[in-house]
This record gives structure tokens, C-alpha cells and sequence, in this order.
């Protein structure tokens, strides 16, 4: 076996520095007129030590053939990839994931796609993305576990387990990377890349602990994020990486930058090339993705040291070089772990074969279903087996948009359509219309093209195509509406000032729901959003998101009653596009929102009656079932310290005739603490089967940790605490619409 420490040993300088440049694939080995590409050189001189984004094993082989033979002490690459719901088959949006609740479905599909992605040579994948986000307008909210942390804290070990199973290098597994460390969910107004000032135990209690989560699961890396925390650029936060990360969770794996992270913290305003570079590896940045600002600057750094009082950082050339040791060290042990110190062509050699497709699809449909959630049902749903059909909206035909955003390796042709997924079904009769643009205004739309074209503006008259639309209404029996977000309206850096359903879809739904046919509206979105006059004009709505590669089969399924609704919202729907950010655990104020005409209350003066009934709450969702809780009963009406638990026990009877899934949802408040806290806080969930008639018995367990918060005035300072008194435990469907109990927990 392969020591790293050994090897290090042997290192060169250069040779240790080039370990710690991280390039992608992009150009690859082309020889073109003007010679080899940077990449083919740092291959073949040994300053690379990684590559993200090859496309193929053969490529990847190729690749690793050539830096074999470029290195003298025959070190490896390893080889990442975006894999971020899927990789050639892909699954609903992790957002929309994270609406399953389902732990056990999530962590299938990161082990399907941890196969496929391992099958082509690939060893990490930049995955989970696992940033809590309470802001709609953020376009990087399609990626994320949603807005509570708890939610996204289970998100993060189910990821991680598909991932990387026991063994990251065990055949079919590939080392997950926890990302973005960390806040990058709450940049100041929803713009992507922005900074976030917040209070240390917003940090401790909302951000981190996904964190905490996936790295008690053994996460094998982590990537930094591109926005400042409390004033400090994470790519240069040595509080949080060495300190938090490795310090206090005892985190001994690789960090990575984001896409030239290091480089930006120039426009972050730390300095220039010596001054950032030394910031990025003392802060803890191991490998620097892009950028080559290490490559550029370190051995200058190593031989003469910085000496920049302005950025606060004066370091003597030996403790670079430590500090180069240190990280060429971990990204040495990161390549052991992974096998490949003892085996280069762990990977490559196509030993494992891929997985079947077959499955994956079944699976991915499976997903699809259970991610989409049904939010409003007047009784239309499920669609009868027969009947006239008006498939209308400019996501009724559509393949690409479908995948959402984050699907780099996947191909739109495999994606059935809405109307192939609904017309393959006999018996129903389907006539279709596009009835609106997904958006008229051409800049829009050539920007949400940037990656490919996936937006079209149809030019024939607005007028003309709802026209249309209307005459294939009044000509059906129900209409399903297909509406929503193209793929780029929701990914990185596609934040939007106003999350809502774009105009020339909202024109067409008005005109809709005047036919009077039955109007089962579609939401394809990468987003929450505020979904205004659509909530009141539906008769059925289901907020599909992207459901991937058989995203509109999964809808299909469920219109039509083949599974049964079960997901639930991961994020809250905001009664406005103003509204965000917003979650049903903010905090208490000192003039909470009791009444819309009180004078001094939390709350929008201008918000409309109907627009605020259009809101829909954190855990949110209809099944076709019909669930009745009892009350809720607790094993003693007091606890005792911090060994001390409590058990509350519900009974769930579905009184419906048809079988249904129930995620019993358990919510906690503090109402007298030391600092103001959040409302109510999720802390337990159990999904439930229940056939037509059964009643379930749903215990939930409470322990002294679940009643713990963190007192914070600064990250040195921070401490885990609890305060004896009134705790309130609240039970139900959603994070609203909830029973409680109450108990004294004494000291
Ligand atoms: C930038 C993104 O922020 C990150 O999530 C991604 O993994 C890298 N680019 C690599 O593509």
C-alpha cells in the first residue's frame, strides 16, 4: 500500500504544488495549430492533480495515461463531475427531492447515479448540494435540500450514503462533496454570489448543520463557497474551514475551491495573486479548481514568504511551504482513499460495469411522482382512464426544460414529453395548444438560451395562440395546464427579481379558467413560486418542478391515480414575489401578524387578500387519501435534564378510499428562552402507509439535544445550551396545520 506521508516524501516542490491544481476537462487533449492545450502541458509536466467535467472513460483513460506518464513519481489524477441529481439519467431537481421526505428514494437515486458516474471513470462528484436557502429569488434554490435544516441535515446522510456507500472507492460508489461552505444560501437579496452578514447562531443553528450532518456520514470532501461570511470570503474563512470544519467536526478530507475561487478573491477586495493565494491555503483550500492562481503563485510564495500587513497575513517561507505540505498531504490521502495511490486505473479500466438504464428510468419516474406536490385538489384528481383531453401550455411538448438546471451530462432526447407520457395512455382522446411563450421578452429569453436553446418565442400574435387555446378548452372535458419555468430560469446565477409565473402564462391561464372545463394546472419550476391568481383559477394543482428524465411520466402517473401524491414542500411558497425570503420558522417579533387590518403588525400593508391565500407552507402537500389525526398524547406531561426525553404518540387514520403515504411532521417551540428563536422549528418526521380505513400509531421520541440551540456571540465563544421550562411540541401534516402539546422540562 501506498503511504501518502511516504510519498510526500519524496515530492518535489513543484511536483507537491501541481497536486494541488484542480482543471476542467473543457478543451481536453486536442492538438490544435497552436499547439498542445494548457491541459495536455500540465499534464505532461505534472502540475495538475486533478480534472473535473471528461464526458467519457475513454477520455478520462486517456487523461490518466498521459499524467502517469508526466509525472516522475507516477501520481494519479482523480476525475470529478457535476453530478447533481443524476448524471445520464437524471432525477427531479434536488429541491424537488427533498419534497419526497423520502430518505430511503433519495439515497437510491444517489446511489444510481454515484454507479453511472463511477462507470465512467469518475471518482468524485460535486455533490450534495446541501445549502439551507430561504430565499425564492435565489436561483440556486432548484439544487438545494430547501429552507429548514433539519430537512436538509437528513438530505445531506441520505446523499451521502447513496454516494459513497461504505467506501467511496467500493465499486459503483464515488466520494461526495459537500458544498457550498457554507451561508452561499443566503446572499443578500437572492443575488447569486453575494455576501451574507448574519448572526453566528444563524450559522450554527441553520447553515451548519447539513454540514455536521454529512460529515458524520463520512462525506470524503468539501467544497468552499463563493460568497464572504461575516465579512470574510469563504475561500480565504479560516475560522469556519480550519477552524469549524476541521477543528470542531474533526473533518480530515479534501477542500476544494469553487470555480476559480481563489483567483476571485482579488474582486473580494483581499489583494493580489500573493496575498489571496496565501489566504486560500492557510484559510484551509486544498485544491484550487480553475483559477491556477497556486500554480502562478506558490513557488514564488515558498521561497521568499508574504509580507502583507494590509491583508493581515504575514507568513515566512517555511510556513508556506508547511502549509503546501499540509495540503498536498490531504489531497494525497484523498487519492488513497479512493484507491487510486495503490491502483491509478481504479475507474478506468471499465471493470464496473454501469447500471441498468432500464431501472434507472422506473426509478427516476418513481421519483418524479413522488417529488411532485399536490397542492390543490377540488376533486378532479385523479383523472378517469377516459376521457377528452386539452393538453395546453408551453411546457405541454417539451423535452429539455424538463431535466431543470445541473443536468451537464444528460441527453433531452431520452425525455418523454407531457403529451407522449399522457397520449400513450388508451383511452384518452388529447388535442394540444401552446397557448403562450414561457416568456415574449427576447432578452429574457436569449439569456435563459446561454446554455443551449431551450426557450422559444413563437411569433405568431399572443391573442391568436390563447385563442386557440380556448377553442381546444371549451372543446374538452378537462384542461391540463402546463406552466411554469424553463430550465435556466432557476440554476447559477439566474436569481429573479420577481419568482412568480411569467406574464404570458398568467394571460393564458386567466383566459382558461373563464371556459369553465375543469383546469388541472402544472407547475414546472426550478423554484418556489408565488403562484398568485393560478390558486384560485385551478381546480387541481400539482407543482411538478423538473422532474428529470422521466419528470412528465411521473406527472402523468399521478394525474391519472397510478401513485398516489405523497411529497410535500421542502420550501415555503411565498404569497408574493415581494414576500421572500421566508420560512415558517422565522423568528418571533415583538408585533407578530395577528390580523391584516391591526395597525403595528409583522406583515405587508399591500399584500391582497387573494394573493396571501395563495401562499402555501413549508411541508405542504395533498395525498388522495383523506388523513385524519387524533390527538396528540405525551408518555409524561414533564422531562427531566439533559438525559431526560419524552415520547408523543399521534394517531393517523386515512379515511379515504384510496391508499395514501402521510409524512407526520413534528415542529418544536421554545416560547421562553434566552434569545429570540424561531417560531417553530421541524425536528422529527415519519411517512406513513395507510391503506383505505387504517389507523397508524406514530411515536416520536424527544431528547434534551432536540430542545438544545446555540448562544453565539461570536464562532470562539459559541455554545450549545438548553433552558428548563415550556416546550411546545406541535404535530401534523404540514408545518402549519398543527396540534399541540406542551410540557415543563425541568432541570
Ligand atoms: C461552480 C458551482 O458553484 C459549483 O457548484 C460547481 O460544482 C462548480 N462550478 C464546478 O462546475
Amino acid at each position: 500500500m501506498v503511504d501518502p506521508k511516504a510519498l510526500l516524501a519524496r515530492m518535489t516542490l513543484s511536483e507537491k504544488i501541481g497536486q494541488l491544481n484542480l482543471l476542467a476537462a473543457g478543451e481536453g487533449l486536442a492538438t490544435g495549430a497552436g499547439g498542445p492545450t494548457t491541459l495536455g502541458t500540465r499534464l505532461d509536466t505534472g502540475m495538475i492533480g486533478a480534472i473535473f467535467g471528461t464526458k467519457s472513460l475513454a477520455s478520462a483513460r486517456a487523461m490518466q495515461e498521459r499524467a502517469l506518464d508526466g509525472s516522475r513519481l507516477a501520481i494519479p489524477l482523480f476525475f470529478a463531475e457535476d453530478v447533481i441529481h443524476g448524471h445520464r439519467t437524471v432525477f427531479p431537481l434536488p429541491v424537488a427531492l427533498a419534497s419526497s421526505w423520502n430518505m430511503g428514494l433519495i439515497e437510491d437515486t444517489a446511489a444510481f447515479a454515484a454507479a453511472e458516474a463511477a462507470a465512467e471513470g469518475l471518482h468524485q462528484v460535486y455533490a450534495p448540494m446541501i445549502d439551507v436557502t430561504r430565499d425564492p429569488r435565489w436561483g440556486r434554490v432548484a439544487e438545494s435540500p430547501g429552507e429548514d435544516p433539519y430537512l436538509a441535515a437528513r438530505v445531506a446522510v441520505a446523499m451521502t450514503a447513496g454516494l459513497q456507500g461504505d467506501d467511496p472507492a467500493g465499486p459503483g460508489r464515488v466520494a461526495a462533496c459537500l458544498k457550498h461552505f457554507v451561508a452561499y444560501g443566503a446572499p443578500l437579496s437572492g443575488r447569486d454570489y453575494d455576501n451574507a452578514s448574519l448572526a453566528w447562531e444563524d450559522l450554527l443553528g441553520l447553515y451548519l448543520p447539513p454540514f455536521e450532518a454529512g460529515l458524520a456520514a463520512g462525506a470524503a470532501s468539501v467544497m468552499a463557497a463563493f460568497n464572504a461570511v461575516n465579512k470574510v470570503p469563504m475561500h480565504a474563512n479560516g475560522d469556519l474551514i480550519e477552524g469549524w470544519l476541521r477543528g470542531k467536526q474533526g473533518f480530515d478530507g479534501l477542500v476544494v475551491s469553487d470555480y476559480t475561487g481563489v483567483a476571485e478573491l482579488t474582486a473580494h477586495g483581499l489583494g493580489s495573486g500573493p496575498a489571496i493565494v496565501a489566504r486560500a491555503l492557510h484559510a484551509g483550500i486544498d485544491m484550487d479548481m480553475v483559477g491556477e492562481s497556486y500554480l502562478a503563485e506558490l513557488p514564488e510564495l515558498a521561497a521568499s514568504g508574504l509580507d502583507a500587513p494590509d491583508c493581515g497575513l504575514c507568513l515566512s517561507a517555511e510556513s508556506i511551504v508547511t502549509l503546501i505540505d499540509r495540503a498536498c498531504l490531504r489531497v494525497l490521502t484523498f487519492k488513497a482513499r479512493l484507491g487510486l495511490l495503490d491502483n491509478p486505473y481504479r475507474g478506468l479500466d471499465g471493470a464496473v460495469p454501469a447500471p441498468d438504464r432500464i431501472k434507472g428510468r422506473a426509478l427516476a419516474r418513481r421519483a418524479a411522482a413522488q417529488s411532485a406536490v399536490l397542492l390543490k385538489n377540488d376533486g378532479v384528481l385523479p383523472l378517469p382512464a377516459e376521457g377528452r383531453i386539452a393538453l395546453i401550455g408551453p411546457f405541454s411538448d417539451d423535452r429539455t426544460n424538463m431535466l431543470g438546471t445541473w443536468a451537464v451530462s444528460a441527453d433531452a432526447r431520452e425525455v418523454t414529453t407531457l403529451h407522449e407520457a399522457i397520449a400513450s395512455r388508451t383511452g384518452v382522446q388529447v388535442t394540444t395548444a401552446r397557448g403562450a411563450n414561457v416568456v415574449d421578452v427576447p432578452w429574457l429569453a436569449d439569456r435563459l438560451n446561454v446554455h443551449g436553446p431551450t426557450v422559444e418565442i413563437d411569433p405568431r400574435d399572443p391573442a391568436q395562440m390563447i385563442a386557440e387555446a380556448v377553442t381546444a378548452a371549451r372543446a374538452a372535458d378537462v384542461v391540463i395546464l402546463a406552466i411554469g419555468e424553463a430550465k435556466e430560469h432557476a440554476g447559477e446565477s439566474s436569481s429573479r427579481l420577481m419568482p412568480d409565473i411569467p406574464a404570458p402564462q398568467r394571460r393564458l391561464l386567466a383566459a382558461l379558467a373563464e371556459t369553465g372545463t375543469p383546469l388541472v394546472v402544472v407547475v414546472f419550476a426550478g423554484r418556489p413560486l408565488a403562484l398568485g391568481s393560478a390558486t384560485a383559477a385551478a381546480d387541481a394543482l400539482l407543482y411538478a418542478w423538473h422532474g428529470g428524465t422521466a419528470g412528465p411520466e411521473g406527472v402523468a402517473d399521478v394525474l391519472f391515480g397510478d401513485e398516489a401524491p405523497s411529497a410535500r414542500l421542502s420550501v415555503s411558497l411565498p404569497a408574493h414575489p415581494g414576500e421572500g425570503p421566508l420560512s415558517y420558522a422565522a423568528e418571533t417579533t415583538g408585533r407578530p401578524n395577528r390580523g391584516r387590518f391591526e395597525k403595528f403588525r409583522t406583515g405587508w400593508l399591500d399584500l391582497d387578500d387573494a394573493d396571501a391565500a395563495a401562499a402555501f407552507p413549508f411541508g405542504f402537500g395533498l395525498g388522495y387519501g383523506s388523513v385524519r389525526y387524533g390527538a396528540p398524547v405525551l408518555s409524561a406531561p414533564t422531562a427531566t435534564g439533559q438525559e431526560g426525553e419524552v415520547t408523543l404518540t399521534v394517531a393517523v387514520t386515512n379515511d379515504g378510499d384510496r391508499a395514501t403515504v402521510e409524512t407526520v411532521q413534528l415542529y418544536l417551540s421554545d416560547p421562553v428562552a434566552r434569545i429570540t428563536r424561531p417560531a417553530r422549528m421541524l425536528i422529527d418526521f415519519r411517512q406513513v402507509a395507510l391503506a383505505p380505513g387504517e389507523t397508524a400509531s406514530v411515536p416520536f421520541t424527544v431528547t434534551c439535544d432536540q430542545i438544545s440551540y446555540p448562544l453565539a456571540p461570536s464562532m470562539d465563544l459559541a455554545q450549545q445550551v438548553w433552558d428548563p421550562g415550556v416546550i411546545q411540541l406541535h404535530v401534523g401534516p404540514n408545518s402549519r396545520d398543527t396540534q399541540m402539546a406542551e410540557l415543563t422540562w425541568l432541570a
